[in-house]
């Protein structure tokens, strides 16, 4: 109990403090004229059509516009520009909720906050939390426990590429305490920290699922997040010069080897991929 109420102090201090800094951003916004985080539209990673991510626009911090977020009723006073992009990201709620059974709704409590956090530019607000709490019925505070448990959401604003390495015990054996190491002299931040320029925020993260890629990192934007793979000290520096240039990353690994095949190349899964299998949830059980 006391553990449960020391994670649950822990979550609400940062959620505060996300809020001081989202309501203190709020006017440089405005002032900017950004859209609004809601009508914010996500190129899914998808639209890019393969290896090459085209670099997202750039979200510096301030873009964000979380006012927006804490309302997002349909409104029909809005500009019409608002009003496309809002009813866009109402479909995409609808696609995603439509992939679980309506009595298993807080299920889509990850890609909705996925959602929002892409529509606020690459963080989330307090009340984009909330949103999402509304949309699917849940308490807020489970939203939040959601929201503070993973690495991939991040509470206040951060630069334009959230550079995650990979330290887990593959990838650390394979050199990622170097990897983590030429990030940062690179980026020019620390682990944990912002770029001056805005640009790069460096962590270092659980294992991201391509130990056999180890060392590897994945770069999130607002619009996409590519894994680079098979890392160096010097090919991760290459990868964040390429992103400050504003050029098309490598994504994958970045040696020469094709996926993750090994010396002799690919030696199974030859034939078509069977499935998929998935248990059946009973709709109203
Ligand atoms: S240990 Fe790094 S991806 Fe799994």
């Amino acid at each position: 109990m006391a553990v449960a109420r020391s994670v649950a102090a822990r979550a609400v201090g940062l959620l505060s403090a996300s809020h001081r800094h989202m309501t203190a951003l709020a006017p440089a916004a405005a002032a900017a004229g950004t859209p609004t985080a809601l009508g914010a539209p996500r190129r899914a990673a998808a639209a890019t059509g393969g290896r090459g991510v085209p670099p997202p626009p750039p979200t510096p911090p301030a873009a964000a516009s979380p006012a927006s977020l804490s309302t997002g009723r349909r409104r029909p006073t809005r500009p019409r520009r608002r009003l496309i992009s809002h009813d866009e990201n109402y479909d995409k709620i609808d696609v995603l909720l439509a992939r679980y059974p309506s009595n298993y709704r807080a299920s889509g409590v990850i890609p909705l906050l996925d959602l929002a956090q892409r529509q606020a530019g690459g963080w989330l607000p307090l009340s984009a939390m909330n949103k999402v709490a509304k949309i699917l019925g849940m308490s807020p505070v489970k939203v939040y426990e959601v929201a503070t448990f993973y690495t991939m959401f991040v509470r206040e604003p951060i630069g334009t590429y959230h550079i995650q390495v990979c330290g887990t015990t593959p990838c650390m054996l394979r050199g990622a305490r170097d990897i983590v190491a030429a990030a940062t002299e690179e980026a020019g931040c620390v682990v944990g920290g912002t770029s001056a320029d805005g640009l790069f925020h460096v962590t270092e993260v659980e294992c991201l699922g391509a130990c056999v890629n180890a060392p590897m990192a994945q770069i999130s934007s607002t619009t996409a997040d590519p894994y680079v793979e098979d890392l160096t000290p010097a090919s991760m520096k290459e990868v964040i010069r390429t992103l400050r240039a504003g050029k098309e990353l490598r994504v994958g690994p970045q040696t020469d080897r094709p996926g993750c095949a090994g010396p002799k190349g690919k030696t199974s899964l030859l034939g078509d991929v069977a499935g998929p299998y998935c248990r059946e949830l009973k709709a109203d059980g």
